[in-house]
């Protein structure tokens, strides 16, 4: 019998991709990996998997790679994140925009069945309620927040106009045991990471700085729950997800729980701190527990019980560079 035809994860390396991978081999899918950068080191797991340098950028790439795996399903996670977007913003449209059409466009052209795509509260932008639905006018005001909005679109488009099974999540902000990429909600994963390296940490967001964030093993459980859920149980193409929504200073307490006596202190950046301004205080994702049954385990405590080991192991673990916070984008 031949192989079932594999899942394609584009943006592999990165922060959500590494879980993404364990977690679909966890669940016995084949998978196969793609991303600019190398295999991570160290992880046996990931050794197994088949991995493939992939440009998004480059359309001819992208289609050689999905006519020759012939995927089942891409998970189309290759992206450049909010705070480090604002640096490069044209490199950010190359990747971000130009990539998702490329891997749409492959998804036709090779008739790949479904595409799973993550999008973000950054598609948001000032003048929300206080609570914020799926559906409201969005007017992100940095390059990531554009080019997923327009990634939403484009894919509802491939939806209607050719019958892909386009599906996505908004994610929270994302916090777990790697090293952050370029987000601007990153001075969460920092409170852990620097506490436990440093023993303090100061954060570039106002103390009363208030998102909607998720630890890593709900959004990875919540998208391939997503992905596998039935086509006519889903009422639209991209869903809001939440977790919980703290305060900056309650994160800071939750670390000082666990880890006593480390120092987290303030120092808003204006540019960051205006863009986390913009983004919702918290999501409401009615649709998705009703459609397909979102239901995330963890609240703040209960990821910090368990992020604050994993972290330990991960400081110990690795050698002296890492990078530092202030030089965090
Ligand atoms: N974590 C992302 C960022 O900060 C938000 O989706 O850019």
């Amino acid at each position: 019998m031949p192989d079932p035809a594999p899942t394609l994860v584009t943006g592999a390396a990165g922060q959500v991709g590494q879980d993404l991978l364990r977690h679909l081999v966890g669940r016995g899918v084949p998978v196969v990996a793609a991303d600019l950068r190398p295999r991570p080191d160290g992880d046996p797991t990931l050794d197994a998997i088949p991995w493939h340098r992939l440009d998004v950028t480059a359309p001819g790439a992208v289609a050689d790679l999905v006519g020759c795996l012939r995927p089942q399903r891409i998970f189309h996670l290759a992206a450049i994140l909010s705070a480090r977007g604002e640096q490069d913003p044209q490199a950010t449209y190359r990747v971000n925009q130009t990539g998702t059409y490329n891997v749409l466009e492959a998804c036709r052209i090779h008739g790949v069945p479904q595409c799973v795509f993550t999008s973000t509260i950054a598609v948001f932008g000032p003048g929300l309620p206080e609570v914020v639905p799926d559906d409201v006018p969005l007017h992100p005001t940095t390059m990531y927040g554009v080019t997923k909005v327009a990634g939403e679109l484009l894919g509802a488009y491939y939806a209607q106009r050719y019958g892909l099974d386009f599906r996505g999540v908004r994610f929270p902000g994302l916090i777990s045991a790697s090293l952050p990429g370029g987000g601007t909600s990153d001075y969460a994963l920092f409170m852990y990471y620097d506490g436990v390296r440093l023993g303090h940490y100061t954060a570039f967001c106002r103390p009363d700085t208030r998102i909607p964030l998720m630890y890593m093993p709900d959004a990875v459980a919540g998208l391939v729950d997503l992905a596998l859920a039935p086509r006519t149980r889903l009422r639209r193409h991209v869903y809001n997800i939440a977790a919980f929504s703290p305060r900056a200073d309650e994160i800071a307490r939750s670390v000082q729980r666990a880890l006593p006596g480390v120092r987290i202190d303030f120092e808003p950046d204006p540019e960051r701190q205006a863009i986390l301004d913009s983004w919702p205080r918290a999501l409401d994702d009615t649709a998705a527990r009703t459609d397909w049954s979102f239901r995330p385990r963890f609240d703040l405590d209960a990821m910090t019980d368990d992020l604050v080991p994993k972290v330990r192991a991960l400081v110990h673990g690795r050698s002296a560079e890492a990078p530092s916070p202030a030089a965090a984008p």
